[in-house]
């Protein structure tokens, strides 16, 4: 078997991070969320990896490389403009050739990983399996309907749902798909969507086989939702520290302190993760929260965010939390007068003031 996995798209909801970043790069308790995808599929047994890109590929190239340090072998499939999932499957052809594979997005976590779905895949032969969970909103997802334990029909985001069963991230698939892909017409948002594909197999009489998971996962496409794998996987980490912890420093809780990073006179408490070459001092480091490398934090308070590579928080009045910063930020108090908000925000930010 083959591996699809798809790091393109265009990443609207999480705007501004997305203007200059891959979201599939943001790092969940410091590990970039695509990381965790890769190593999902090679735990499966599945080393052949076609990675799907878009407009940040240089980046997804530069961050994964040839796919050797996961155990893989990573070819990469430019995708011109992102026309939908099953699209990103149709020019993906060359690379799947004859063979069976799991498609999975590059922006899901499953915590429990996707051996299981894979083996029984291996195990059933089916034309295709659909992972299934049941979710709040689904109307937000794509929805299945089931009867009898058989899937009769695909909704994408269907404004009245039928079911509260939204498809996962991860769909494993037969080479029939590409026959049901080449017969359906772009949606009415202009993309190709696999929701239509499986609908059309399932159409033909193909045997689409459902199954619903019961394990946490999360489509990380929003700021919530980004936060929440944060917490999720933070609590899973075990405690370790690699860095220096200078005087008057105290670690309550898992806490993670990647080498090289440096704590002097502050309060962590976990969950909690600090990267390599980060600076934190005379800080309250709180709960849920991830600081990537090469960050200083200084006289200040946060909790339940993610901060990514060099940003610097620095004498803050009021304490951080619930938010994403992203790469080389600067968030500081100023002595100038008068004592104002001076900001320099890019497009589509995001500023909640007390
Ligand atoms: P989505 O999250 O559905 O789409 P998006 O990334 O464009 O985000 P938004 O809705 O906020 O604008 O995509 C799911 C995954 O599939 C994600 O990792 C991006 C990837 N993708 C592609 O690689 N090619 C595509 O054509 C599309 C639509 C998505």
């Amino acid at each position: 078997m083959k591996a699809l996995i798809l790091s393109g798209g265009t990443g609207t909801r999480l705007r501004p991070i997305t203007h200059t970043s891959a979201k599939q790069l943001v790092p969940i308790a410091n590990k970039p969320i695509l990381f965790y995808g890769i190593e999902a599929v090679v735990a499966a047994g599945i080393t052949e990896i076609g990675i799907i890109t878009g407009e940040t590929g240089p980046e997804v190239r530069a961050a994964v490389g040839d796919g050797s340090r996961f155990g893989a072998s990573v070819t990469y499939i430019p995708q011109e403009a992102p026309l939908g999932l099953a699209h990103a499957v149709l020019i993906a052809r060359d690379f799947l050739g004859e063979d069976r594979f799991v498609m999975y997005l590059g922006d899901n976590l499953i915590r429990d990983g996707i051996t299981e779905f894979v083996d029984e895949f291996r195990r059933l032969q089916p034309d295709a399996e659909i992972l299934l969970a049941r979710v709040p909103e689904p109307q937000r997802f794509g929805v299945a309907e089931l009867e009898d334990g058989r899937v009769v029909r695909l909704v994408e985001k269907p404004p009245v749902p039928r079911s509260d069963l939204a498809l996962v991230g991860v769909y494993l698939f037969s080479p029939a798909v590409f026959h049901a892909i080449e017969r359906i017409e772009p949606s009415a948002r202009g993309e190709l969507e696999i929701t239509d594909a499986i609908q059309r197999m399932i159409d033909d009489g193909a045997r689409v086989v459902p199954h619903v998971i019961t394990g946490w996962w999360k489509d990380t496409g929003r700021l919530e939702d980004m936060l929440e794998a944060n917490r999720i996987i933070l609590d899973t980490l075990a405690p370790r520290v690699e860095g220096l912890l200078g005087e008057d420093v105290r670690l309550e809780g898992k806490v993670v302190i990647q080498t090289g990073a440096q704590l002097r006179n502050c309060l962590v408490r976990g969950p909690a993760i600090i990267g390599s070459g980060t600076l934190i001092e005379q800080s309250y480091v709180g709960p849920f929260t991830s600081i990537y490398h090469d960050c200083t934090i200084r006289r200040s308070e946060i909790e339940h965010s993610i901060v990514l590579e060099g940003s610097v928080i620095d004498g803050v009045d009021g304490k951080i939390e619930s938010s994403l910063i992203g790469k080389g930020c600067t968030v500081r108090s100023s002595p100038e007068r008068p004592r104002a908000y001076r900001l320099m925000l890019g497009d589509q930010s995001r500023v909640e003031l007390r």
